[in-house]
C-alpha cells in the first residue's frame, strides 16, 4: 500500500496558510485522495489549551517554557500523524517545528537550543514557505490580535525562516491571488504524492 505525503505550509502570520491548507485538502479529496488538515499549535489538547492561553495573552509564561510546550504539542501528535501517513492518508500541516524555532529565536533564544526539542520528529516530504512583505501581511484582517502579531517581531521571524530554509523548500509569493497560489500548491503536492508513495516515513528532523 502506498503511504501518504506529509505536506507542510509555513510562513509568518496572515500570509494565507490556513486558507491554502484547507483548499489543498479539499482539492486532494476531490481528486480522490484521502487527505486531512492538521494545525499546529493544536489548541484542542491539554497542552494546546495552555498555548492558547499564552497566545491570547491570558497567561504569561517564560520564553523557554512556552517553546517546550509548542514542541510537546507536536510530539503528542507524532504517532497519530505517522499512523495517518502509513494508512495512505495525506497530511496537510499548517505550521510545524520551523515556526517553533523561528518565533522563539526571534524573541532572543539561541537558535541551536530552540532546535533541540524537535530533533527526531517526522520530517515533512514537501514544505511550502508562503512569503510576503510584513507591511503587506499587517494590512490583512485580524492582524495584531494575538501575542506575536507585531511588525518588529514578524520581521525577525521572516529572517529566521529564511535562515532555516532547506534547499528543497518551495518559496511561494503569498501576494499572488488565492487561486494562483492554490494551483501551484496543488501541482507540487501531486508530484510529491507520487514520489513518496513507496518510500519509508522520514523521521529525523532536522
Ligand atoms: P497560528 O496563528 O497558526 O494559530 O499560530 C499561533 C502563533 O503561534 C503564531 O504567531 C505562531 C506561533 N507559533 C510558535 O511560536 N511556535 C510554534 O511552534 C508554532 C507551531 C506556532
Ligand atoms: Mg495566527
Amino acid at each position: 500500500m502506498s503511504r501518504g505525503a506529509f505536506i507542510l505550509l509555513e510562513g509568518c502570520d496572515r500570509t494565507g496558510k490556513s486558507t491554502q491548507a484547507q483548499m489543498l485538502v479539499d482539492r486532494l479529496t476531490q481528486l480522490g485522495h484521502r487527505a486531512i488538515l492538521w494545525k499546529f499549535p493544536d489548541r484542542t489538547t491539554g497542552i494546546g489549551h495552555m498555548i492558547n492561553g499564552y497566545l491570547a495573552k491570558h497567561q504569561d509564561l517564560n520564553d523557554q517554557a512556552i517553546h517546550l510546550l509548542f514542541s510537546a504539542n507536536r510530539w503528542e501528535a507524532v504517532e497519530q500523524l505517522a499512523n495517518h501517513l502509513r494508512s495512505g492518508t495525506h497530511l496537510v500541516v499548517d505550521r510545524y517545528a520551523y515556526s517553533g524555532v523561528a518565533f522563539s529565536a526571534a524573541k532572543g533564544l539561541d537558535l541551536e537550543w530552540c532546535k533541540q526539542p524537535d530533533v527526531g520528529l517526522l520530517k515533512p516530504d514537501l514544505t511550502f514557505f508562503l512569503d510576503m512583505p510584513i507591511q503587506a501581511s499587517m494590512q490583512r484582517g485580524g492582524f495584531g490580535e494575538e501575542r506575536y502579531e507585531k511588525e518588529e517581531l514578524q520581521t525577525r521571524v521572516r529572517d529566521l525562516f529564511l535562515k532555516l530554509r532547506e534547499p528543497d523548500w518551495k518559496v511561494v509569493d503569498a501576494t499572488e491571488t488565492i487561486d494562483q497560489i492554490h494551483e501551484k500548491l496543488t501541482k507540487a503536492a501531486q508530484e510529491t504524492i507520487q514520489t513518496v508513495a513507496s518510500r519509508e516515513l522520514q523521521y529525523g528532523l532536522w
